[in-house]
């Protein structure tokens, strides 16, 4: 308890102490965390949840990340690519549904070239000016990160995956490298993108000493957002018979990052919700502040498939919606229809 007082005063524990808060977790201590995260929570964003519309709009990957998947070496995954069309009547509808946040997420994926994307930047942002665009599609060159940066785009979603060097290295194929990661991160910064970044909890390989590193990463890097999720296996990976990570972990995170940086969006992620029927409303009750709800087209959903029974893959954008207004407001807290910036750090 020490330890998590400290952190709540000083907002930064050294190295050690997060490790050793990380081993001493009870139920009783993560209930603690839970209750000064909510305070920070209220003071900055009150009961507002903040919407992202997340448009997943194409599952080719280059890449062959040992835990997902979407990996290439899947040859088995039914792939599929969205037109700029196709892309377009997600955003249309999202803005109706309330939405003022559009996150375009893929694999890795060439076929969508800088000009290519830039287009439907500019074309999302010409229709609906009033909503932010934030994506989420891997590592690129600095120059491609501007040209997407000067058409439009606000805000960049590139999880770290852990921020442990030799973690990372049991978690990816040689051809990938931790450097690569961290260069893009500082680059997407140095730019102007709010940047999120963001890990797996209970990952193969990964105890306190990892996690520990992420939570110094993220209170040295200050993000804007930052995403945590437990990993789930997927059955055609090499990770297929590791256990699935605890929801009870997660949350425990999700709290001590909401302690470490008030202001921080914290989504409470699907992957939360796949674990346990709960697992969004637990995420919200520990201090995360954001959802992201699917707005694919529901033939495509199944076909996103980053790892085993993830949800919403049979709801149509409508649903979804719906559903986690509903979710929200039986938890006491509401959606709002907000572009969702950070806000600033109460003085
Ligand atoms: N379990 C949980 N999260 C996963 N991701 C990829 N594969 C898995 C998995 N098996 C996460 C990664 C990636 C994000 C899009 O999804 O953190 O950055
Ligand atoms: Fe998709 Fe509940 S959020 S069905």
């Amino acid at each position: 308890m020490r330890l998590l007082e400290r952190l709540a005063e000083e907002h930064t524990l050294e190295f050690e102490g997060y490790q050793e808060l990380l081993e001493s977790r009870t139920p009783e201590l993560a209930a603690r965390a839970a209750e000064l995260a909510l305070g920070f929570r209220h003071e900055i964003y009150g009961h507002d949840v903040f919407v992202r519309g997340l448009i997943e709009f194409s599952s080719f990957c280059k890449n062959d990340c040992l835990y997902c998947g979407i990996r290439c070496s899947n040859a088995r995954s039914d792939r599929y690519r969205l037109t700029p069309e196709q892309i377009m009547e997600c955003a249309d509808d999202g803005y109706l549904f309330g939405y003022r946040t559009f996150v375009l997420q893929s694999g890795e994926d060439p076929h969508y070239t800088d000009g290519m994307l830039c287009d439907i930047i500019s074309a999302i942002k010409g229709r609906h000016p009033d909503c932010a665009i934030t994506l989420s599609i891997g590592e690129r060159s600095r120059e491609s990160y501007q040209r997407l940066f000067d058409a439009g785009a606000d805000r960049y979603l590139l999880r770290h995956e852990t921020a442990s060097p030799e973690h990372y290295a049991k978690l990816h194929p040689a051809s990938m490298s931790f450097e690569n990661r961290m260069r893009c991160i500082s680059d997407l910064r140095e730019i102007g993108y709010t940047v999120g970044i963001g890990y797996m909890v209970d990952t193969p390989f990964q105890g306190a000493y990892e996690l520990a590193c992420d939570l110094k990463f993220v209170e040295e890097f200050r993000p804007g957002m930052c995403g945590i999720g437990p990993f789930v296996s997927h059955h055609a990976t090499p990770f297929a018979s590791e256990p699935n990570g605890s929801v009870e972990l997660t949350c425990f995170l999700l709290s001590l990052m909401r302690i470490i940086q008030p202001n921080l969006l914290i989504p409470a992620t699907t992957s939360l919700g796949t674990l346990d029927p709960m697992g969004r409303e637990k995420g919200i009750l520990a201090g995360a502040n954001v959802v992201m709800p699917n707005l694919s087209p529901r033939e495509v959903r199944s076909r996103y498939d980053l790892y085993d029974n993830k949800i919403c893959t049979g709801e149509e954008a409508a649903e979804c919606r719906f559903c986690l207004d509903a979710r929200m407001e039986s938890i006491g807290y509401r959606t709002v229809v907000d572009r969702g910036d950070p806000k600033p750090m109460p003085s």
